[in-house]
């Protein structure tokens, strides 16, 4: 049977740019009702105001930074406050960083594990009881294509991915016999502010990459089927399966081609 989403409210974490802002698109035209999340408070008000214009969207702004240790308690109290009860968690929030280890940030390392990580965990273990209770609703974990090989140079990132997509997997079985879905979504580079925050900047203009309306469509159908993960593009989804056959060693230095030339060249935008 399909989720109904029409009149149910979503949350959506990073709802202000990228694949957050296309979820928040393609739900309100589903009928669903949003919290919208993120840190650029002004991007999230013009969504709203928008996706009421187009659908009659209800929405609740909450804006937060992620990255600070209470914020994910700041946000929950806050949603606490609404009559409605949360239909659809879309954990989306998320950022990497490319570079050599003696050029990372440690503070921005550990900020990657907290919103890619401890924040995801939160949110689902908070939402997902009260979605057991009524049989109803469900969460959608944003992994990545890297959850399924290690990434040199994006070591944190590519781990924290696969760590959302065991954890979506495990909660999806154990929920197997409920009608409440857990899906992981794992793109592969997609065309949004990703690359420019994570320090390559001229990464998504030499590569193919999906567009945000594709990466949501294949998820929400996904989801419509029950899936517990869902890799979009048949390229992706072949390098996904490749990397069971191969040896790990192999894997781990096909990987490191795929950032090694720009981390090392002289021009590189380091962060
Ligand atoms: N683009 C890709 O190629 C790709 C591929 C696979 C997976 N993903 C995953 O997709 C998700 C969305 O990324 P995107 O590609 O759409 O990139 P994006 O456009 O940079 O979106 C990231 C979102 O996360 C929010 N965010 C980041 N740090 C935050 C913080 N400290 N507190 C609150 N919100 C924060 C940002 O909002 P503010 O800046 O306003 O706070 C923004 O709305 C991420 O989990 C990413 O890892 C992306």
């Amino acid at each position: 049977m399909k989720p109904q989403l029409a009149d149910k409210w979503a949350l959506i974490t990073g709802a202000s740019s990228g694949i957050g802002e296309e979820f928040a698109h393609q739900l309100a035209s589903k009928g669903m009702h949003l919290i919208l999340t993120a840190r650029r408070e002004d991007k999230l008000n013009d969504l709203a105001q928008k996706l009421f214009q187009l659908h009659g969207t209800k929405t609740a702004v909450i804006p937060i930074d992620l990255v600070q240790a209470d914020g994910v308690d700041q946000l929950v109290s806050e949603i606490r406050k609404l009559p409605d009860p949360v239909s659809l968690v879309v954990n989306n929030a998320g950022f990497g960083t490319v570079n050599t280890i003696q050029d990372c940030d440690p503070q921005r390392v550990a900020d990657i594990v907290q919103v890619n990580i401890a924040v995801v965990t939160k949110l689902t273990y908070e939402f997902l009881p009260e979605m057991i209770e009524r049989n109803d609703g469900g969460v959608i974990n944003i992994g990545s294509i890297t959850a399924f090989q290690p990434v040199p140079y994006m070591g944190v990132y590519a781990a924290s991915k696969a760590y959302v997509l065991h954890l979506t997997e495990a909660l999806w079985a154990e929920l197997w016999d409920t009608d409440v879905r857990v899906l992981a979504l794992c793109p592969g580079p997609t065309k949004t502010e990703f690359f420019d925050k994570a320090g390559v900047t001229s990464w998504l203009s030499k590569n193919f990459a999906h567009t945000t309306t594709q990466v949501v469509s294949n998820a929400l159908a996904a989801y419509d089927r029950n899936h517990a993960f869902c890799i979009p593009g048949i390229k992706n989804r072949l390098v996904a399966f490749v990397t069971r056959l191969a040896s790990r060693r192999r894997v781990v230095f096909e990987s490191k081609k795929v950032f090694h030339k720009l981390v090392t060249e002289p021009t590189s935008k380091k962060k």
